[in-house]
């Protein structure tokens, strides 16, 4: 084969391999882009990466989206400064069981009905900075490779994937599509990551404050969150609550909302989780539904919490609600929201009682380690000096 034959063969070849991966990059943005020391400093003295891994965004949930199709506003190069991406924009996919060209419209709509959403055009939320935006909780997803998959979900499996390639033979086609399937057949991010984004704001007491809401700290002191960090695949994380079955992830509504998955005749229903991938507590009554998922954060006479002593110091100003001093001296015959009070007094008092059983214990058992060392050693001390 002539030299130039040859480099027309690897240049077909080149071809050949680039035109079977996504084309995702004819515009060419990775010219400058795959450089990984592309960045700056922007006046707050925050750092930006503005590198982007190919080979990482090629298996990205966006991998088949055009960077020009959410970056819609570059026209040019050098390009100047870029604008937020709008996650609503339409892209060239078209989704297959309705023909329409793809956008997240749809779910965005939805999302803005949620709790999360900005409220209506006209009357927008106070503190809207508060909420989270669609990029705070996602990132651009890797598809997590199918052995990884194959350990954490039952009937995912490598040799599923080569049953699909006896009739699909386009090797990256295939794959896409059993990834595209397999990776939304449960909850993508673990229990624990779940808890992790949603705390990160909802222990916030500061922002929960501005918004009225009690924060969820006390959620880490659950059974729920103890079966989750011990690694229970029925454990119910925060969706697994506030967007059961019938409900989509976004799809989480204030208490009082009716359709709300926390509103008080919904319980039972939630907590039973009939036909959800966990399971949960099938039988669920409507008095084991009253149970206190989040309880309050309250030290005997002081709240731990900010956010929750604005909210009873609203509530007792309103007369909802007596001060907690006044309550100790009356009956247990309060109304029904000042059964708290007594529960957490009850649970303090345990609390306490085990930790000056435990302390105690682990205390005694250290004093009677070093009584019997130094009793063992006078005991040697006298044999050895009797024997000698
Ligand atoms: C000629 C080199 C070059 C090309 C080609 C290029 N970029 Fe950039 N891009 C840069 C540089 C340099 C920066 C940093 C600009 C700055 O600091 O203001 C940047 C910044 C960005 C940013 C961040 C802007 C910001 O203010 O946060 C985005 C988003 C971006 N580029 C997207 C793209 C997309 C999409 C394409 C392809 C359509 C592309 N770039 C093509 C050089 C390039
Ligand atoms: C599905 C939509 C989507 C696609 C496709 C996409 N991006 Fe982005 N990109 C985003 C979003 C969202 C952000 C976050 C900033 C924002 O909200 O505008 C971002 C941010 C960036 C940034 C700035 C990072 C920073 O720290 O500010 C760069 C650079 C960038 N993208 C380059 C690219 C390149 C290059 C491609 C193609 C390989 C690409 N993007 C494809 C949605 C997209
Ligand atoms: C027995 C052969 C066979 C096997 C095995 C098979 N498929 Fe298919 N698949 C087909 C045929 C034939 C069609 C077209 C069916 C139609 O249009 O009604 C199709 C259609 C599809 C489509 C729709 C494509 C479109 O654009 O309309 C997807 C996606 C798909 N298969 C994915 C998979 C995955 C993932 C697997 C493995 C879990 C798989 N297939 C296993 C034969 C097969
Ligand atoms: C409060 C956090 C939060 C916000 C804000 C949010 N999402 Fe989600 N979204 C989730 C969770 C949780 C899921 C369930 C997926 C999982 O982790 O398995 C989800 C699922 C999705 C899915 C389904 C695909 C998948 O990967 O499972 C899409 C698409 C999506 N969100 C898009 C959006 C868009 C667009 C916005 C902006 C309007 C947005 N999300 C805002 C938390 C959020
Ligand atoms: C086992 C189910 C369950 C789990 C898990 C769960 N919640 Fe809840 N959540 C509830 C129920 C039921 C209520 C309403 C009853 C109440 O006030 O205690 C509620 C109430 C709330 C409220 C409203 C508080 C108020 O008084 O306005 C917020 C905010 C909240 N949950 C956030 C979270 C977050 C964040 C997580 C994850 C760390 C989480 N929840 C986990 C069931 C759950
Ligand atoms: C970026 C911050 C942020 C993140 C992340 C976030 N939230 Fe929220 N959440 C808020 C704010 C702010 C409100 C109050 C909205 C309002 O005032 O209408 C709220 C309200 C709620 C409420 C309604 C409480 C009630 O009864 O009024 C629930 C339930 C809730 N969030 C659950 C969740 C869950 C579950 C997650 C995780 C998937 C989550 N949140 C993630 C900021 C956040």
């Amino acid at each position: 084969m002539s030299r130039r034959s040859l480099l027309l063969f690897l240049l077909l070849l080149l071809f050949c391999m680039s035109s079977r991966a996504y084309a995702v990059d004819e515009e060419n943005c990775l010219l400058c882009h795959r450089y990984s020391g592309l960045g700056r400093i922007d006046k707050e003295g925050r750092k930006h990466l503005y590198y982007v891994n190919e080979s990482l965004y090629n298996q990205s949930v966006h991998a088949k989206v055009r960077c020009g199709e959410c970056h819609t506003d570059i026209k040019g190069f050098p390009h100047g400064t870029v604008k937020k991406v709008d996650c609503a924009a339409v892209c060239h996919l078209v989704d297959p069981s309705s023909n329409t060209p793809f956008s997240h419209a749809k779910m965005i709509e939805k999302f803005e009905l949620s709790v999360h959403g900005r409220g209506p055009k006209d009357k927008p939320k106070q503190h809207a900075e508060d909420l989270p935006t669609c990029t705070y909780c996602h990132d651009n997803r890797i598809y997590p490779p199918v052995s990884k998959l194959a350990k954490q979900e039952q009937g995912i499996a490598r040799e599923i994937l080569d049953r699909c390639r006896g009739c699909h033979t386009r090797d990256d086609w295939t794959n896409v599509f059993y990834y595209h399937f397999t990776e939304r057949l449960n909850q993508r991010r673990s229990s624990k990551r779940m808890v992790e984004l949603c705390t990160s704001c909802h222990e916030d007491e500061e922002k929960m404050a501005r918004h009225n809401i009690k924060t969820v700290g006390t959620f880490r002191d659950t059974f729920h969150w103890q079966a989750i960090k011990y690694g229970d695949p029925n454990a119910p994380n925060c969706i697994t609550c506030h967007a059961p079955v019938g409900y989509f992830s976004h799809e989480i509504m204030p208490k009082t909302d009716l359709r709300s998955a926390i509103y008080k005749d919904n319980l039972v229903r939630t907590c039973s989780n009939q036909g959800g991938v966990q399971a949960c507590h099938p039988d669920a009554t409507p008095s084991f539904a009253q149970g206190n998922i989040h309880p309050a954060q309250y030290k005997t006479g002081f709240y731990e919490n900010k956010a929750d002593a604005l909210l009873r110091k609203r509530e007792i100003e309103k007369g909802q609600m007596k001060p907690f001093q006044t309550l100790l001296g009356q009956t247990l015959k309060v109304a029904a929201g000042d059964q708290r009070y007594y529960q957490n007094i009850i649970l303090l008092l345990i609390k306490y009682f085990y930790m000056v059983l435990i302390g105690g214990l682990i205390g005694c058992m250290i004093v009677h380690q070093v009584l019997d060392y130094f009793a063992t050693r006078r005991e040697l001390r006298r044999v050895v000096s009797k024997v000698l």
